[in-house]
């Protein structure tokens, strides 16, 4: 009788443990988000300290980044991914902080709308500087501390293949964000370094209010999208957080150079009848 309480004691124990390690698969990871303080950057900060990942977020502004990494109990630092001399400094302070990282989430982004007619050359470059150069430098300054096996993942977005007007340079640079993932999924694999890039339909985040576009405009747009998408919503941050915390985790050990769109079906919804 004794014994058998005790081995079933010993089952729930074992049961236990097991269940706890599968709950934190990303416990003694290192995971950079870029871009943390906020949206989907946040979200994904939050669900890989959940899963026992260490993290670090960055973004422009001190304040919320600081704000940010109290809640978070992440580790904040301010850099704007833009500049190359900042990227330096970041990689060289989580270098001596940690040592060494496992996961990058290139997150940071910037969205504005403008036609071709009237694209001015700040537009292009405030687009192009951080979703694609701030992106390829940030994963180049990173390599050297990225642990070999570890996990890049790309925030490229379905406007990279929808032909939104007036997404011009935003949807060129998420493409270009795509072909990067494709590029340096196979440069990384020597180093058993999985790359893959999530493209997001439109996300319920801060993001709307930073287009460059009246309210009603966003109203309208919104309204015109949340027709076209199959499940009939705007997704929540968290629900590309999930896609994260898998890509990071060993449950995605064998998917690299991919592209999940995590979009409630609107790249599919393009016939009309
Ligand atoms: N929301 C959507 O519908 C959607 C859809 C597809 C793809 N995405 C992509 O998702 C990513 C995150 O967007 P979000 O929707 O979460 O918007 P968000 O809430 O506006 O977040 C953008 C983040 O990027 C940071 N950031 C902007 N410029 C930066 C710079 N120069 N250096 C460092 N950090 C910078 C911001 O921090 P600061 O405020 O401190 O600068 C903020 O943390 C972007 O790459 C976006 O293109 C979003």
């Amino acid at each position: 009788m004794i014994v058998s309480k005790l081995l079933s004691l010993i089952h729930h124990f074992k049961t236990t443990i097991f269940n706890i390690k599968k709950m934190n698969n990303l416990s003694n990871k290192v995971a950079v988000v870029t871009g943390g303080n906020s949206g989907i950057g946040y979200a994904a900060a939050k669900e890989l300290i959940a899963q026992g990942a260490q993290v670090v977020i960055t973004g422009r502004n001190k304040q919320s980044v600081e704000t940010a990494a109290t809640e978070l109990g992440a580790t904040g630092i301010v850099a704007d991914q833009s500049k190359i001399d900042q990227i330096d400094q970041l990689a060289l302070a989580v270098k001596e902080k940690f040592g060494k990282v496992d996961v990058l989430f290139l997150n940071a982004g910037l969205a504005a709308f403008s036609p071709v007619e009237t694209a001015t050359e700040e537009h292009y470059d405030a687009l192009m500087n951080l979703n694609v150069k701030g992106v390829y430098f940030t994963v180049q300054k990173f390599l050297p501390i990225l642990n070999d096996g570890g996990s890049i993942i790309f925030n490229a977005s379905v406007n990279a293949v929808l032909g939104m007007p007036d997404s011009s340079v935003y949807a060129a640079s998420k493409a270009a964000v795509l072909s990067l993932n494709k590029v340096l999924a196979r440069e990384l694999a020597t180093r058993k370094i999985r790359v893959n890039a999530i493209s997001p339909g439109p996300v319920a985040t801060p993001l709307y209010g930073k287009l460059g576009l009246e309210q009603e405009q966003v109203d309208g747009f919104g309204t015109v999208l949340g027709q076209r998408i199959l499940l009939n919503r705007f997704g929540r941050p968290e629900e590309i957080a999930n896609v994260v915390r898998f890509l990071a985790s060993d449950d995605a050990s064998f998917i690299t150079g991919t592209e999940i769109t995590v979009d409630g079906g609107l790249t599919v919804n393009a016939v009309i009848y």
